[in-house]
């Protein structure tokens, strides 16, 4: 199994962003352990973050057809209450995927109890803090149901 693990807008300021909201661990911490994790689960991990909308929705067609990936975690941060383009993307490459949030984005402010993804997604995580990444990860290796080759 080939999963990627795509991290959206600010992501790459974990650790250090709102540290009460995100916590203090940094997304080289959580990448280098979720590739540790992935050789454990023999799965193959790719990761991606990006601040900008475009080069997410590149990604995603990247990784779609014969782009050897079977599965999606994505961390959408604020594109998740946006992005029309980003679902369009996941629909159109027909790819399984797990929205991840650290924080409980239903106890916070209104705008963000909306999601442009959750109705297409195998799973949301949220509130589980970093700890979502390791549990994303897990589901997607041992449990996910992937498309048919
Ligand atoms: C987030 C939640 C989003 O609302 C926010 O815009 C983020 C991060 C999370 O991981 O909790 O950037 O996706």
């Amino acid at each position: 199994r080939r999963i990627l693990l795509i991290n959206g807008p600010n992501l790459n300021l974990l650790g250090t962003r709102e540290p009460q909201v995100y916590g203090s661990t940094t997304l080289d911490d959580v990448v280098s352990s979720a590739k540790e994790q992935a050789s454990k689960l023999s799965v193959h991990l790719e990761s991606f973050q990006s601040n900008h909308e475009g080069a997410i929705v590149d990604r995603i067609q990247a990784a779609g057809v014969g782009g050897g990936v079977d599965a999606i975690i994505i961390n959408p941060g604020a594109y998740t209450h946006t992005s029309v383009a980003i679902r369009d993307a996941l629909l159109g490459v027909e790819m399984p995927f797990v929205e991840l949030h650290v924080s409980n984005v239903h106890a916070r402010e209104p705008f963000r109890k909306h999601s442009y993804l959750s109705d297409k997604a195998t799973a949301v995580i949220c509130g589980l803090g970093v700890h979502g990444y390791t549990v994303a990860l897990e589901f997607a290796a041992k449990h996910m149901k992937i498309k048919d080759k």
